[in-house]
C-alpha cells in the first residue's frame, strides 16, 4: 500500500499502517543483521528498523548522526519488554538519505557534547539546539506562551503589540540599550508597561508578549539583556485584585502546561514532582521579609542587618522563598527602591503598592505594581526621577484625561521557564541568548 506521510508526533494513530516519516537521525546502531535509527522530527522520536540488504548497503554503513532521510515501512506495536519511544517500531522496507552530515573531524558529535565547554556550546547555539534537554525546554516555552494566551483570553484581555524602539525609559537609565534613530537618540524598550497604560482607555484591560531589554551589567543565573517579558495592565482594580489576578494567572498557565500532551510529560522529565502550587499564596510585605531574613541571619549587601530601605538582593531572596519553599507574593517595598510610577501606600506613605511574586529557585520571576493615578503626583515623580516631562506627556495625559486607578505586572518568561523546568540558569531558557559579551549567533 501508498505509505502515508506522517508527522512523529500522531504515530500512535498510525500502527499497523504503512507509514512514509522523515527526520534527522537522533542515534544509530548497526549490529549484524539489523540497523536501529531513533529518527527526530522535532515533534517526537521514532525508532526505526532496517534489515537484509538495507543494512549491507553503502548508504547504511556510511550513514552518520544528524543526516536526513526518509523511511518507509509498516508502523508496529513493540510487545512487552521492549522498548523504544512510544512503545512502537517502524520495520523499514524502503529508506533515502536526504543530506548527508559530514563523518570524522567535523562529525555532529564531536562538535557538540553534552558538559562541553558553556560559551563553546553557546557558539554552537544552533546545532546545541538540537539536543533532547534544550529542545525539551523549547517545546515547554512554545506551550507556555499558548497557556499565556489562553489566560488573558478567558479573562477577556487585548493583545496588543507596543514598539521596541522608545524615547522613554520605564525601569531606571542604568540599564538602558541606547540606539541611534536618524540622528536622535533612542532606546531599546524595558518594558511595555508605558504603552500598556495609554492602552486601557481604548481597548481596556490588555496585555502584550513583547521583547524587553535590559544592559545588565553583571553575570547572573538569572539576567539576560534580551528577554521575553509578559505585561499586562489592568484598569479599575485595587492592590489586592492585582494579586489575586497574578495568582490567578500562575496557576491557569501551570495547569495548562501541565495537562498538555507535549509539555507536561517532558516537565515531569527535567523536573519531577512539579505541580500547581497551591493557593492562596503565601502574602509577605517587604517589612516582614526584613524580619525574616534577619531572624536567619541573612545580611544586606554590606553584610550587616538588613534595615528599611535596603534592597533584597538576588541570594538573599532566594535563600528565603528556597527554606519558605512556596511561592511568595512580596508586598510593599519602600519608595526609594521602587520605579518613579508606583502609586503609594495610602496607609503607610513610606512604601508603595508594589509586589514581587518569588519562585523557589528562581526568585523574583513577576514585578508588578498599583500606578500613580494623580497627575499632579506623577509629574512630581517624573522630575524627580530627572525624566524629561515632554517626552512623558502621553503617560501623563492619561491621568489629565480621564484617570483611573490601574495598575500591572511584568513576567519573565525565560524566569517561570527556570522554574517549569528546573534549570539553572535563565540562559538554558531561551532560544539564543542575550547576555553580557554574547550577542550572537
Ligand atoms: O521587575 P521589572 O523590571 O518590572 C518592570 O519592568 C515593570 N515595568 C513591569 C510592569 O509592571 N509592567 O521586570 C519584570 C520582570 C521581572 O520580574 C523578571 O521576571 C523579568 O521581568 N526580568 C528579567 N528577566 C531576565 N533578564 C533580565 N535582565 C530581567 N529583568 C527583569
Ligand atoms: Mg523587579
Amino acid at each position: 500500500p501508498a505509505a502515508s506521510k506522517t508527522k512523529l508526533l500522531s504515530i500512535q494513530d498510525k500502527i499497523g499502517q504503512r507509514i512514509a516519516v522523515s527526520g534527522w537521525v537522533h542515534r544509530l546502531r548497526l549490529q549484524k543483521g539489523l540497523a536501529f535509527i531513533t529518527l527526530r522530527d522535532g515533534s517526537g522520536f521514532l525508532q526505526c528498523v532496517l534489515s537484509g540488504d538495507m543494512v549491507k548497503a553503502r548508504q547504511t554503513q556510511e550513514l552518520t548522526l544528524e543526516s536526513t532521510i526518509l523511511v518507509k515501512g509498516v508502523l508496529n506495536k513493540l510487545p512487552d519488554g521492549k522498548s523504544a519511544p512510544g512503545g512502537v517500531e517502524l520495520k523499514a522496507d524502503y529508506y533515502e538519505v536526504i543530506g548527508l552530515a559530514p563523518s570524522g573531524e567535523d562529525a555532529f558529535t564531536n562538535k557538540v557534547q553534552e558538559g562541553a565547554d558553556p560559551s563553546l556550546l553557546l557558539d554552537l547555539r544552533h546545532l546545541a539546539l538540537r539536543g533532547e534537554t534544550l529542545s525539551a525546554v523549547m517545546k515547554v516555552r512554545s506551550s507556555f506562551l499558548a497557556a499565556i494566551r489562553n489566560f488573558y483570553i478567558k479573562e477577556h484581555i487585548r493583545e496588543v503589540t507596543p514598539p521596541c524602539m522608545v524615547q522613554s525609559q520605564v525601569e531606571g537609565g542604568s540599564t538602558l540599550f541606547k540606539m541611534d534613530y536618524y540622528g536622535q537618540e533612542a532606546f531599546l524598550t524595558q518594558s511595555s508597561q508605558l504603552y500598556l497604560e495609554t492602552c486601557l482607555p481604548s481597548l481596556g484591560d490588555v496585555y502584550c508578549i513583547q521583547e524587553s531589554f535590559r544592559a545588565e551589567k553583571s553575570h547572573t543565573r538569572r539576567h539576560l539583556s534580551e528577554y521575553t517579558h509578559i505585561e499586562a495592565e489592568l484598569a479599575f482594580i485595587d492592590f489586592d485584585d492585582l494579586l489575586s489576578h497574578i495568582e490567578r494567572l500562575i496557576v491557569s498557565v501551570v495547569t495548562y502546561v501541565l495537562e498538555d500532551p507535549v509539555s507536561g510529560p517532558l516537565i515531569q522529565q527535567l523536573n519531577p514532582g512539579f505541580n500547581i502550587p497551591k493557593t492562596p499564596f503565601m502574602r509577605m510585605k517587604y517589612v516582614d521579609a526584613l524580619k525574616w531574613l534577619n531572624e536567619h541571619g541573612i545580611k544586606n549587601e554590606e553584610g550587616q542587618e538588613f534595615k528599611f530601605g535596603d534592597d533584597i538582593a538576588e541570594a538573599a531572596e532566594r535563600k528565603m522563598v528556597d527554606t519558605i519553599d512556596h511561592p511568595i507574593l512580596l508586598t510593599h517595598f519602600p519608595v526609594e527602591i521602587k520605579s518613579f510610577y508606583m502609586q503609594k501606600d495610602p496607609e503607610d506613605l513610606r512604601v508603595t503598592e508594589s509586589v514581587d511574586l518569588l519562585m523557589p529557585n528562581v526568585g523574583e520571576v513577576t514585578g508588578g505594581s498599583m500606578r500613580i493615578k494623580d497627575y499632579d503626583e506623577l509629574m512630581a515623580a517624573i522630575k524627580r526621577e530627572g525624566l524629561d516631562a515632554d517626552s512623558y506627556a502621553f503617560l501623563t495625559d492619561q491621568r489629565k484625561y480621564g484617570t483611573s486607578p490601574h495598575g500591572g505586572y511584568g513576567l519573565g518568561t525565560e524566569r517561570i521557564l527556570a522554574w517549569f523546568c528546573d534549570r539553572f540558569t535563565v540562559r538554558d531558557c531561551s532560544l539564543y541568548p542575550r547576555f553580557t559579551g554574547r550577542c550572537k549567533p
